[in-house]
């Protein structure tokens, strides 16, 4: 299997960028759209791989104005959840571990992958007891690295630190997946993915553009 290339489009895009990359996207991207596009998307293309930036903590249906349930996402063509995302983490209540780690079963009970972020107070996830959960579905889990001093700020971290922490995080968890995220670009994604750690990476502001996001994957494909 190649690296993991997954775009984080956060409360960003438009339908005429959707119908833009559904046209010329690289298959090897996952693409984290804003739910109110993935149906759209996968209507028109179902071969694309597409990604849920967040789900509730409430299963299957039910009176919870607002929310969208992992069932519901699966119906709707997701492989793949990202919980606990530090944006989701500093604006909703919701998303203490114990919340993060029920998002994550309702994710794998649906039958999709979870990618769980994790910043700089990773330990506290391979501390928490309850991360039985986590060690019970490794394989339908990916581990995100995704330092907050590095999301969005145009400062990657250090090669020295995504190594040792994403090394640490397979240590705790034998056979995850591991992804590094924060300020990756196509100048620097060859260096981050040369790692042996790192699995893949998880794109924010560089996924918006088509053709930087095409160019990661090809790079990405020249390392196997
Ligand atoms: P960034 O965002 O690539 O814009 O730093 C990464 C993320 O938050 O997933």
């Amino acid at each position: 299997m190649g690296k993991l290339i997954v775009g984080n489009w956060k409360m960003n895009g438009s339908i005429k960028l959707v119908d833009e990359f559904i046209l010329k996207i690289n298959k090897q991207a996952i693409l984290a759209l804003p739910s109110i596009f993935i149906s759209y998307v996968h209507f028109k293309n179902p071969e694309l791989r597409i990604a849920a930036q967040d789900c509730s903590i409430f299963d299957g249906f039910g009176a919870h104005t607002g929310e969208i349930s992992a069932q519901m996402l699966a119906d709707a063509g997701c492989k793949y959840v990202i919980i606990g995302h530090s944006e989701r983490r500093k604006t909703s209540n919701s998303d203490a571990i114990s919340n993060i780690l029920k998002k994550l079963q309702n994710v794998v009970n649906c039958g999709m992958t979870a990618i769980l972020c994790v910043d700089e107070r990773y330990a506290e996830l391979i501390d928490e007891p309850t991360s039985d959960i986590l060690k019970n579905h490794l394989d339908k889990v990916v581990i995100a690295y995704e330092p907050i001093s590095a999301i969005g700020t145009g400062k990657v971290s250090s090669l020295k630190d995504i190594s040792n922490v994403l090394a640490d995080i397979k240590n705790s968890y034998f056979g995850v997946k591991t992804l590094y995220g924060g300020s990756v670009n196509a100048n620097n994604v060859k260096d981050i993915l040369s790692i042996a750690s790192v699995d893949g990476v998880l794109i924010g502001g560089a996924s918006l553009k088509l053709e930087e996001l095409n160019k990661i994957c090809q790079i990405s494909m020249c390392l196997l």
